[in-house]
């Protein structure tokens, strides 16, 4: 059997090594302990650990590489960040959404992330955000799957065109219906958009993703009301609910009630580590709370947890680089999640459990899926996440997208080895079972 392409000697996420991966027409066709065949293009994977490829579920390509305009978050707040945008938003021309979007894009595939679901703003009655991510979406689509949340920042009520301007991002081709019910002006109206969004989910066939509870109160609780509208219309699989901050602060009992809910509604939940432990208690002296969902209570429960980014360079975050791994590897620290088990399951959930929240069919690194992959500078996952280590190759439907040479340092040091490299200091880790 003939090849486009062999990756040879791969160590797989699952803890398989010495695997070779056979791609033909753009899909993976074998994977072997020694594939005896030929292929246009042969790569030796050297050991390293070979990834499908990122998936960042929750994002703002709208905004991002922004920072600083019109001037900086000083307070670093949710709140300021959304006055900050605002002030902004009514300067913004497609032109320069879109060249920031797809300057952002590059940067993402040589990050080896090449699916992203991104929210945009409809509160601006041009629709400015949503004409430019189309036009992105599209522009894109070869080599990134890019899926827009039709996004009310301003709140789907409390904003005078909001629910009109979402159902006309809808119209034009928007994937996913968005929601904040904590900004809106009451709990009341909160609730209701939830409701008035999930209805329109289900009346639309789409799915849902709402900013949900992104905030310190406790009594924010909007989290119920999307569980049980998912049930109760139906959407299992289709909603997810995004930050859900206001869980950290709720009170046990409460939250023993709530977890099991949201597992029965089969509700994909998105911690955003990297904005939230940088956002949330603000208002505390101390201690300060670090304002995250109860991603390992809700993992035992076997609720689908994905990472999301959230923000790159916008007015919510000053810091960013498309790198997933940045993202899983403060969800480790944040979220208490630092077992060897745990940070593998960090791992999925910057891949594979966020693929399943997006919907990508024929993910993944069996037979029959798209010849996509990353290859890492990495000897597992482990240590991919402590080193955010580099991507070595980015691969999609078989053809090279990007490539990055290995780094090697010089040392000049009496007695000792004249190259050094980041990579391969780590010890041999348990096998995953351990
Ligand atoms: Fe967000």
């Amino acid at each position: 059997m003939n090849f486009d392409l062999i990756l040879r000697n791969a160590h797989l996420p699952d803890g398989r090594t010495g695997v070779d991966i056979g791609c033909r027409d753009g899909r993976i066709v074998a994977v072997e302990a020694t594939l005896d065949a030929q292929a246009g293009k042969e790569v030796d994977a050297g050991g390293r650990l070979v990834s499908p490829p990122f998936v960042d579920i929750h994002f703002h390509l709208d905004a991002t590489l922004s920072v600083g305009t019109p001037r900086f978050n000083r307070s670093g707040t949710l709140l300021e960040g959304i006055a900050l945008w605002n002030e902004q938003r009514p300067t913004l021309t497609q032109e320069v959404v879109v060249e920031r979007a797809m300057r952002y894009c590059d940067l993402a595939v040589a990050q080896g992330l090449l699916a992203i679901r991104t929210h945009v703003d409809v509160c601006d009655d041009r629709l400015v955000g949503v004409e430019a991510l189309l036009e992105v979406r599209e522009r894109v689509k070869d080599y990134i799957d890019l899926q827009l949340v039709a996004f009310p920042q301003d709140g789907y009520f409390r904003s005078p065109n909001a629910a009109a301007n979402l159902a006309r991002a809808l119209d034009r081709g928007v994937d996913v219906i968005g929601g904040i019910p904590h900004f809106e002006r009451t709990m009341e109206d909160g609730r209701d958009s939830v409701i008035a969004q999930c209805e329109l989910a289900a009346e639309r066939g789409l799915r849902v993703d709402i900013h949900c509870d992104e905030t310190d109160d406790p009594m924010s609780r909007h989290v119920e009301t999307l569980a049980s509208e998912t049930i109760r219309l139906g959407l299992q699989g289709r909603v997810s609910g995004s930050h859900l901050t206001s869980m950290h602060s709720m009170d046990n009992y409460y939250a023993s009630k709530l977890i099991p809910l949201i597992a029965e509604s089969g509700m994909h939940c998105i911690p955003n580590p990297l904005a939230n432990i940088n956002l949330q208690g603000r208002s505390d002296t101390y201690p300060k709370r670090r304002g995250l969902m109860r991603i390992p209570e809700l993992r035992a429960k076997g609720v689908n947890i994905a990472l999301g980014q959230d923000s790159c360079m916008d007015p919510w975050y000053v810091f960013g680089n498309a790198d997933m791994l940045d993202v899983a590897h403060m969800a480790t620290h944040a979220a208490h999640m630092i077992s060897l088990d745990e940070i593998r399951w960090c791992f999925e959930a910057i891949t594979t459990h966020a693929a399943k929240a997006f919907g990508l069919e024929d993910y993944g690194l069996t037979p029959g899926c798209h010849a996509d992959f990353v290859l890492l500078d990495a000897k597992d996952p482990i240590e991919a996440i402590r080193l955010r280590a580099d991507r070595l190759l980015v691969v999609r439907r078989g053809v090279v997208l990007a490539q990055t040479p290995v780094r090697r340092t010089t040392l000049s040091l009496p007695g000792r080895p004249s190259q050094s490299s980041v990579a391969g200091y780590g010890p041999a880790w348990p096998a995953a079972s351990a």
